[in-house]
């Protein structure tokens, strides 16, 4: 098979670089990736700064940016601030980045919401943080923040109540690989179509995993407006996109992390890789390097590609959502393989005989790997591998992806920290936002600086998971960390929570009907704008006073009383919680009512367990989630 798939491969590139055929081939489906002439010049460089294609693109949008935050603000009742004075005096723009954890479709769901209460597209009666969306400059997805963020970006930033407002995107009634529900033909259909799909991508000389069938299923349900279910969407066509051009949506990334085979990530040695519309690659030490997305899949060695002819549409968008959320690739497992068609049953199979397989089921090849180098002076095995293994980006206990944002090239002021992981009973317990805190004091945290943080017992027990947190509130209590303490972002933490809807479901729960979607969706919605600002009229305002914080303290400018107030509702004070476990009793302002309370209230969604046929799994993987 191997060799067949080599010679595959050779005879391509012969038959491209004779020049006797179009550089793509007709025969293959969009799914394949294809030969083209390369450029000039290196394909991966150095990690040292943002790339130009970033930088060019993010200054023109922050003008774009730097308005839209002053119609914020201005709406925001801020007292005693010169909303116009102020932006006018700043050093450098102010940014904001958007983060949305994993957590399957409860992730994409309630983050989803929490988007739409960020968008000024969103219809409703609130006018509480809309128009932030706008605002912001970078948005990142990892696993099932993943699916939102790929959804959004890779729609041309469609808006949540578009999605809404048609049937084809997020439709959940079905379970992923039952698309089709009873309808055998269109099964069928669909199988074979992925299995072709994948089958081209093999004959193209590419080595496939089960995150490739993975992302196409995922494409169906995220991509179907695109021609074929998005098999030839690449993740660099985002940049012509109109939004895009018209600096509308924010800088999409995607999270995944490195695991070779028969390996685990031990947390702060993990090797976080991004994808961006221009790149992937990772700042930690143990890489450094970026790749040209546009050529990723090209035979490169040292930087350069080893032809003449490159490789482009390997950076397919689902298979890119599919990497970053590579996790669920054991679902495909569980699918009957009678009646499949053969290709396809052969790649399940061979996972699911071999113990030794099984082990590495969430691995997606990237091969050949962008970042080989054949010079042995090197210290890093990734490197030295002419295959790059990359997971979930999840697998590291990190389920925010934040440090995309940390990064201080990206100069971001402030992130806002979606946190939809379940780590405790289905809700977030802040464990992702400790590994990250802790990741700074590694070799691998690369000196990329994040606020302290307390004990998840604190987190809990003292209401910072029941409502909105701001974490590193004053940047000289930070001075400990870095002397550049100022270019620490403030942090905005918002763990999921019940409000309308028991939106702590399954991670595994792989369908939704559609009262459950958008009850989800509503209680997202809720979490952000403190219940539709009834909890807290003045959040608007406290958001605004976290944002503008670190300009403030760059110009040495004194908070004024309201901002002071808020600080001392929203800000970690400081202190850890000694005491025993309170466990979820979430009221309105902390933690006081238990769900009997809720059911009381008719709240929906409780009994909701997702699937138990995977029960033993789901507590195996839910950790990581
Ligand atoms: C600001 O205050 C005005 C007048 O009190 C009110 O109508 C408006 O809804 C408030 N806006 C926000 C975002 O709270
Ligand atoms: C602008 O900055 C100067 C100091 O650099 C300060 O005196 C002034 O109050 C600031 N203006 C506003 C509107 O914040
Ligand atoms: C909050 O606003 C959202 C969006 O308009 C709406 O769907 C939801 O029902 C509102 N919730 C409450 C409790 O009013
Ligand atoms: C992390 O990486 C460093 C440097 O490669 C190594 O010395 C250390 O043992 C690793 N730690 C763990 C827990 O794997
Ligand atoms: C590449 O990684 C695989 C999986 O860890 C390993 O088996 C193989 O030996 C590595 N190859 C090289 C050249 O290091
Ligand atoms: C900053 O540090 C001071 C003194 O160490 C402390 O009193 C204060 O609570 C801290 N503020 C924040 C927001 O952490
Ligand atoms: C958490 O919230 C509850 C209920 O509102 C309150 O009684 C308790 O004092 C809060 N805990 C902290 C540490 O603020
Ligand atoms: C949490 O909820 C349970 C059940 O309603 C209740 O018995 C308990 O007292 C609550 N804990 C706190 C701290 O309010
Ligand atoms: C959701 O949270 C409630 C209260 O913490 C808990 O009783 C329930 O079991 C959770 N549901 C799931 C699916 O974890």
């Amino acid at each position: 098979m191997q060799i067949s798939v080599l010679v595959a491969h050779a005879v391509l590139v012969q038959i491209v670089s004779a020049g006797l055929l179009p550089l793509r081939p007709l025969s293959l489906t969009p799914y394949a990736p294809y030969g083209v002439n390369c450029p000039s010049g290196p394909l991966t460089r150095n990690a040292d700064s943002l790339s130009p294609g970033e930088l060019d693109w993010v200054s023109n949008k922050q003008k774009i940016t730097t308005q839209k935050l002053a119609t914020f603000l201005k709406g925001a009742n801020l007292t005693d601030i010169n909303v116009d004075g102020f932006l006018a005096n700043t050093t450098r723009p102010i940014t904001i980045g958007q983060a949305f954890s994993g957590g399957g479709y409860r992730a994409m769901l309630v983050g989803a919401g929490e988007i739409a209460a960020l968008d000024e597209r969103t219809a409703s009666s609130d006018s509480g943080l809309k128009g932030l969306l706008q605002a912001s400059t970078y948005i990142t997805g990892l696993s099932g923040g993943s699916w939102l963020v790929g959804t959004i970006a890779m729609n041309d930033f469609i808006s949540v109540d578009e999605i809404l407002g048609q049937s084809k995107i997020w439709d959940l009634t079905k379970s992923i690989f039952n698309h089709f529900g009873l309808d055998v033909l269109g099964s069928l259909a669909y199988f074979s179509q992925i299995s072709t799909q994948i089958e081209s991508k093999q004959l193209a000389g590419f080595k496939v995993t089960l995150t490739d069938p993975w992302a196409r299923a995922l494409s169906y349900q995220f991509l179907p407006n695109s021609d074929q279910d998005g098999a030839g969407l690449k993740w660099t066509d985002i940049t012509t996109f109109d939004s895009y051009t018209k600096y509308e949506m924010p800088f999409p990334i995607l999270v995944a992390d490195g695991r070779e085979p028969y390996t685990t990530i031990i947390d702060g040695n993990s090797t976080i890789f991004e994808f961006n519309p221009y790149e992937m690659g990772s700042w930690d030490p143990s890489l450094h390097k970026f790749a040209n997305l546009q050529y990723l899949g090209t035979e490169i060695s040292d930087g350069y590609p080893s032809s003449r002819v490159c490789i482009n549409g390997f950076d397919n968008a689902g298979f890119l959502m599919g990497t970053s959320s590579s996790l669920f690739n054991q679902f495909i497992l569980q699918i009957n393989t009678l009646g499949l068609p053969s290709f396809l049953s052969n790649l399940i199979s061979t996972f699911v005989l071999s113990p030794l397989s099984i082990v590495n089921v969430d691995i997606a090849y990237y091969s050949p790997n962008p970042f080989y180098t054949s010079s042995d002076n090197l210290w890093d095995r990734i490197t030295k591998n002419r295959t790059l293994y990359l997971v979930d980006g999840g697998e590291d206990g990190q389920n925010v992806p934040l440090q995309p944002l940390m990064r201080p090239e990206r100069k971001v002021d402030i992130i806002f920290a979606h946190d939809n992981s379940a780590d405790i009973d289905g809700w977030p317990s802040g464990i992702s936002l400790v590994s990250t805190f802790q990741r700074q004091f590694w070799e691998q945290g690369g000196g990329v600086h994040f606020p302290y943080v307390p004990d998840i017992e604190t987190f809990r027990n003292a209401n910072l998971t029941s409502k909105p947190t701001f974490f590193g509130c004053s940047a000289k209590n930070l001075s400990a960390l870095t002397p550049d303490y100022l270019d620490i972002p403030l942090v905005v933490y918002i763990a999921n929570r019940p409000f309308s809807y028991w939106s702590n479901t399954s991670t595994f729960k792989l369908s939704y009907t559609d009262d459950e979607k958008r009850g989800m969706i509503r209680n997202g919605y809720e979490i952000e704008t403190r219940f539709n600002g009834t909890i807290d009229p003045e959040w608007p305002a406290c958001v605004g006073c976290a944002i503008i914080r670190r300009q403030q303290e760059r110009q040495g400018v004194e908070q004024t009383e309201q901002c002071k107030r808020c600080f001392d509702k929203y800000c970690w004070s400081g202190s850890s919680y000694q005491g025993a476990d309170i466990g979820e009793n979430f009221s309105n302002d902390g933690l006081t009512y238990g769900d009997e309370y809720y059911n009381a209230q008719n709240v929906q969604g409780i009994d909701d367990g997702g699937i138990t046929l995977l029960k033993k799994r789901v507590l195996e993987f839910e950790k990581m989630e």
